[in-house]
C-alpha cells in the first residue's frame, strides 16, 4: 500500500518555529518529527511515501532526499499555491495509482495499527475510513460522529460544548478507495475536512469511522509541540528520541537527553523532562524543568526555564526567568535577570 502525506501547511499556530522550519521537519529528540511517522510506515510495511509539499518544499528534499537512508521510496508531489488538505492529494493523484491507499497529516503522530485500520476498512466496504482518537476537549477539533457499526453519520467541525455528543475526533489519517479522487476538483484549494468528507456524507457514500487506540498527538501548537518532548521521554509512547539524543548524565530525578556538543556547566539542575538540543549550552547553576532547547541555544548562568520552548541559538541573559508557556525565537536574545 501507497501512503501520502500532506506537509504543505504553514503551520502559523506553531509560530515563531515554523519561520525557520517546516512543522514536520521541526526537531523532535534530535530528529525530524517526520521520522516518527516514518517508522510507523516502515513498520507496517508500508516503503512508498507520497510527500505533498508546498511552504518550504525544497527544506524536504533536502532533509529527506529520495528516502534510502530511511528505509522509504519518497516521491514530491508540490503545489505551486497551497491547495488546502484536498487539493493536495489530487495534486498527487497519478503517484498513488494502484489501489487504496492510506493519507496521513504530516503533524500528527499516532501509532495505530495500520493492519486492523484496514480490515476495518475492507470489512465496511468504505470509500473513505478515518480514523479517530479520543480527546478531553473536542471543541478545538472535527468530531466524528459514529453508529455502533462505526459508519459516520455526521461531521461537526470544532463544535460548541453543547453540541459534543462523543469525544472521538478525526485524528488525521484515513484510506481512500481510488474511485474517491474523481471526487475532488483539480487545481483548486478544496479542503477533505470541510469539503470532500461531508459531500461525500451527503451523497450517501459509505465513510467509516475507526477509533485508533493508542497514543496520538497533534503538535500544531508551542504547547502541543513541546507535550509531544515530555511523552515520548516520559514514556508515555512507543517512540524513542533519535540516535543524537544522549541521555544527560547527573541529571539526577529528571528525564533529560542531549544533543551532540551540548555541554552543562556544575551546579545545573533539571527536573521533570528536559531535551537539549545539539551544540546546546547550559549555564552555572542554570535551572530547568520540561522544557525543550533547541540547537545553539546559550543559557546564562543561573538561568530558570519552566514548560518552555527555546528557539535555536537563542541567548537567555544570567538569571533570567522563562515562565510556562513562552516561546523564545530561533536567534533571539533575552537579557541579563529578564523574566518572561
Ligand atoms: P496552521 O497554519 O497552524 O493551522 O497549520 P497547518 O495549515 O500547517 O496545518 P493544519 O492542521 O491546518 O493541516 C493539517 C495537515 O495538512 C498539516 O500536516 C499540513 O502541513 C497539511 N496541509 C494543510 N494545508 C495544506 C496544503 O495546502 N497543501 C499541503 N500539501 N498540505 C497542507
Amino acid at each position: 500500500m501507497k501512503a501520502a502525506i500532506l506537509i504543505g501547511g504553514r503551520g502559523t499556530r506553531l509560530r515563531p518555529f515554523t519561520l525557520e522550519a517546516p512543522k514536520p521537519l521541526l526537531p523532535v529528540l534530535n530528529r525530524p518529527f517526520l521520522e516518527y511517522q516514518f517508522q510507523v510506515l516502515r513498520r507496517h510495511g508500508v516503503r512508498e511515501v507520497v510527500l505533498c509539499v508546498s511552504y518550504r518544499a525544497e527544506a524536504f528534499h533536502r532533509v529527506f532526499g529520495s528516502g534510502r537512508r530511511l528505509g522509504l521510496r519518497l516521491s514530491y508531489a508540490r503545489e505551486t499555491l497551497p491547495l488546502g488538505t484536498g487539493g493536495a492529494l489530487k495534486n498527487a493523484e497519478r503517484l498513488l495509482r494502484g489501489g487504496p491507499c492510506l493519507v496521513l497529516n504530516g503533524d500528527v503522530l499516532n501509532a495505530f495499527d495500520l493492519g486492523v485500520f484496514r480490515r476495518f476498512h475492507r470489512a465496511r466496504r468504505a470509500e473513505i475510513s478515518i480514523a479517530l482518537t479520543r480527546v478531553k476537549d473536542p471543541t478545538l477539533y472535527g468530531l466524528v460522529l459514529t453508529d455502533e457499526t462505526g459508519r459516520v453519520r455526521r461531521f461537526l467541525e470544532k463544535p460548541s460544548w453543547d453540541e459534543v455528543e462523543s469525544n472521538a475526533v478525526n485524528a488525521g489519517a484515513y484510506l481512500f478507495e481510488p474511485s474517491v479522487f474523481a471526487h475532488i476538483p483539480a487545481g483548486k484549494p478544496y479542503s477533505l475536512e470541510r469539503g470532500l468528507f461531508p459531500e461525500r456524507l451527503a451523497a450517501g457514500a459509505r465513510l467509516g469511522g475507526w477509533v485508533a487506540p493508542g497514543y496520538w498527538i497533534d503538535i500544531g501548537t508551542v504547547e502541543k509541540y513541546l507535550q509531544v518532548h515530555l511523552d515520548i521521554l516520559e514514556g508515555r509512547t512507543p517512540f524513542a528520541p533519535g540516535a543524537g539524543a544522549r541521555p544527560l548524565r547527573g541529571a539526577d530525578g529528571a528525564r533529560a537527553v542531549a544533543g551532540p556538543g551540548a555541554r552543562v556547566a556544575p551546579f545545573a539542575r533539571f527536573s521533570g523532562a528536559v531535551s537539549l538540543g545539539s551544540g546546546v549550552r547550559v549555564g552555572r547553576g542554570a535551572q530547568l524543568s520540561d522544557c525543550v532547547v533547541l540547537d545553539g541555544a546559550v543559557l546564562g548562568d543561573g538561568a530558570r526555564l519552566e514548560r518552555c520552548v527555546v528557539g535555536p541559538r537563542a541567548r537567555v541573559g544570567t538569571h533570567a526567568a522563562l515562565g510556562p508557556g513562552t516561546a523564545l525565537a530561533g536567534g533571539s536574545r533575552v537579557g541579563d535577570y529578564s523574566q518572561l
